[in-house]
């Protein structure tokens, strides 16, 4: 737990919505601050938008609409790799030639 009760959330959506296609959401309304330290696990049904949500936060997909806060930083607008964030996929994608750890 933080001591400071008044500090910001760690990671904040605000408003999200993901259309792929440009006519359904598959993300409606994302709104929700997770502090500092906290273990989330997100729970639902294929196909409700949780790896869509992550793909957000990792930098992967853009938010069609809201934003998403890292430490108080509007994230939005900042490259994968510049977000600090790490990201197991579902499916892993190793290459077959390497080691473990040439991937
Ligand atoms: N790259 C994509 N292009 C188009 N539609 C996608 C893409 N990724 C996911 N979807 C669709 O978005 C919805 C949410 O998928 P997803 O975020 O993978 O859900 P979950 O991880 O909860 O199973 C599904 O209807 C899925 O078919
Ligand atoms: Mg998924």
């Amino acid at each position: 737990m933080e001591n400071s009760a008044s500090s910001e959330a760690f990671v904040r959506f605000e408003g999200v919505q993901k259309s792929y296609d440009g006519r359904t959401l598959v993300v409606k309304d994302l709104n929700i601050d997770v502090p500092r330290g906290e273990f989330l696990t997100m729970l639902g049904p294929s196909g409700s938008g949780k790896t869509t949500s992550l793909m957000m936060l990792a930098g992967f997909e853009t938010a069609t609409k809201g934003d998403i806060y890292l430490n108080g930083q509007a994230i939005n607008n900042v490259a994968p790799h510049k977000r600090g964030i790490g990201m197991v996929f579902q499916n892993y994608a190793l290459f077959p030639h390497m080691t473990v750890a040439e991937n």
